[in-house]
């Protein structure tokens, strides 16, 4: 990898020596040097953080590193993007474009990744066979559960197992059925919620932090989407189900070294939520310096 710096146009600010985290830029006699290349990680701090321009990198896009402009921060309408999403469980039968897809992962793509290994990418489903089958599966599958619990022997292993806490969580889910199995019968969808996209966050799996690659992808996702106009919501029941099933990988076109880790629906909401979220007050314990 080619990486140096134009002698002419440095500053000698050194701040390329200062920002990069893997010790590629080192000081020598005053100027920043490229001395260690091949431990470069790609990430563009030091053509970010350059204010003259200066440093050329081959490996790097030149063109998408352009100016910030400071002045279109609003901490005001980010805030009003994080409070105001909500998760959106019914949809218009409306197709998203495919462009406004794209405009939205194309900006998660900007969400960090642990040593910028950018080993996120993404499976988009507008296929509604293919969605109606997913939601289908998994539905399919907690009414057996539902069913097992109806006779014996399951409703005598039900009992045993809702004497454990964390049990409620189950409950939650199977209690209700016989409501849900009534709403599906009228042609709702309580997995995917008749959602037109199906956005599929993947990375290798097994792997560290690829789960949480995977996962501030989706949040970038949700909030950005959100601020065009367009509804998630994230479908952990669908991540839980490709965890176990490789049927359904399979069906998704999930390689066997790649795990989704996150899974999100999204598409134009039915209708909107007017007012913003109540919240627990954040649990913070702050461990401050004893004077
Ligand atoms: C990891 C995770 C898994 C979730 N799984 C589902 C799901 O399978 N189905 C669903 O309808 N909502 C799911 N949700 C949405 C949550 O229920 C929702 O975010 C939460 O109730 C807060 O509501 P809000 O997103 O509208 O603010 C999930 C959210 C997260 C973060």
């Amino acid at each position: 990898m080619n990486i140096h710096i134009i002698q002419e146009d440095c500053t000698r600010c050194l701040l390329c020596v200062k920002d990069c985290a893997a010790a590629v830029w080192r000081e020598e006699k005053g100027l920043p040097m490229a001395v260690f290349p091949e431990a470069c990680t790609l990430c563009s701090h030091c053509l970010s953080v350059c204010p003259a321009g200066a440093i050329r990198h081959d490996g790097l896009d030149p063109l998408q590193v352009r100016r910030i402009d400071k002045g279109l921060i609003n901490p005001e309408a980010y805030e009003t993007v994080v409070r105001g999403r909500r998760s959106i469980r019914r949809y218009k039968d409306r197709p998203v474009p495919e462009d406004l897809v794209q405009k939205v992962i194309g900006l998660a793509a900007h969400t960090p990744t642990a040593t910028n290994s950018q080993n996120v990418a993404y499976t988009v489903i507008t296929d509604r066979d293919l969605l109606e089958k997913i939601s289908q599966t998994i539905f399919g599958f907690s009414v057996k559960v539902f069913r097992f619990t109806q006779k014996f022997p399951g409703n005598l292993v039900y009992k045993l197992v809702r004497r454990f806490p964390g049990s409620e969580v189950l409950a939650r889910y199977l209690d209700p059925m016989p409501y849900y199995l009534e709403e599906t019968g009228k042609g709702r969808d309580l997995i995917l919620h008749k959602a037109p996209v199906l956005i599929l966050v993947h990375a290798p799996g097994g792997k560290n932090f690829s789960c949480e690659n995977c996962n501030l992808a989706a949040a970038n996702i949700m909030n950005f989407a959100y601020s065009l106009g367009l509804g998630t919501c994230y479908i952990g029941f669908l991540t839980l189900y490709l965890k176990y099933s490789k049927t359904l990988r399979k069906a998704v076109g999930l390689p066997d070294n790649r795990m989704a880790y996150a899974a999100l629906v999204m598409g134009y909401p039915a209708y909107g939520h007017t007012r913003t979220a109540s919240r627990n007050t954040p649990n913070i314990e702050w461990l401050k310096e004893k004077i």
